[in-house]
């Protein structure tokens, strides 16, 4: 579905306040990276300095974790929370196997560990996200940089004998130099175009020396909230299908949804 980029906010925003339904006192609460996530933890945040809402968060990103932190919200590790309740955290794209690409923000390696580190995994994203095969967004992987070269050549033998749609490998870059994770790793870009099968790809990718995650969340997420502009949310959970439509109440207030905001 192509959305205004407003539109493509307000969903986000419908999203992230719908999420707000799984979280109950006293849970710990793994918190995404990336614009929607974002809306998450601020609308969270309002929770916990307006109503007292108590929770501790566990961040998967320093983007996150500084945004956390302006706005009060207790943190912790994850070594010290040891297992949360709950993670809510966005997606490049899903299908309704609830299979995801992440990564975009390339906070993949963190969001995997708290994801699989949590009862729950609660995915939030506009309509954009949604596809039938995934892959027309690039598949960011995460390789050590010691021969990261080596490992790249490595990743496009494989992916001659894969199931994809295309084949090209991308440095991810940040201005002139090559884009650095929190955990000091490179990102490589898959520009695969469609990913046939993509539990496959995802164990054969992290085979290879040199890998150390791909963003592929295969039998990740339990729960996907697709928010729209109108305020309705979508909603698709591993357990009970396609549970349909509900309405979500928004503020009219344009500025809410005014990326960044
Ligand atoms: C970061 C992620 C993000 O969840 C993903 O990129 C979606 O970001 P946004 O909500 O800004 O579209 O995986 O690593």
């Amino acid at each position: 579905m192509t959305e205004s980029p407003i539109n493509s906010e307000r969903g986000k925003y419908v999203a992230a306040k719908a999420a707000l339904e799984f979280i109950k006192p006293g849970m710990k609460v793994g918190l995404g990276t990336g614009s929607t996530a974002a809306k998450f933890v601020q609308l969270l945040g309002g929770l916990v300095n307006n109503e007292g809402l108590d929770i501790v968060g566990v961040p998967t990103s320093s983007q996150t974790r500084d945004l956390a932190a302006s706005l009060n919200i207790p943190l912790t590790t994850l070594d010290e929370a040891g297992w949360l309740d709950v993670t809510v955290d966005g997606a490049d794209e899903f299908d309704t196997k609830l299979n995801l690409i992440k990564g975009g923000g390339g906070a993949l390696l963190q969001e995997k560990i708290v994801a699989s580190a949590s009862d729950q995994m609660v995915v939030i994203s506009d309509a954009s996200k949604q596809v039938t095969t995934l892959g027309a967004f690039p598949l960011p992987v995460e390789v050590i940089r010691f021969g990261w070269g080596t490992t790249a050549k490595t990743i496009a033998e494989l992916l001659e004998a894969a199931n994809v749609g295309g084949h090209e490998i991308r440095m991810r870059m940040q201005g002139e130099q090559p884009f650095i994770t929190d955990e000091q790793h490179f990102i490589l870009d898959l520009h695969l175009k469609r990913i046939g099968a993509p539990r496959q790809l995802a164990n054969q990718l992290n085979r290879i020396p040199g890998v150390v995650e791909s963003g592929l969340f295969v039998v990740m997420a339990d729960t996907v909230l697709v928010g729209h502009e109108d305020g309705m949310v979508h909603t698709y959970d591993r357990d009970q299908g396609d549970m349909g439509t509900r309405a979500i109440r928004i503020p009219d207030d344009d500025s809410l949804y005014v990326p960044g905001a």
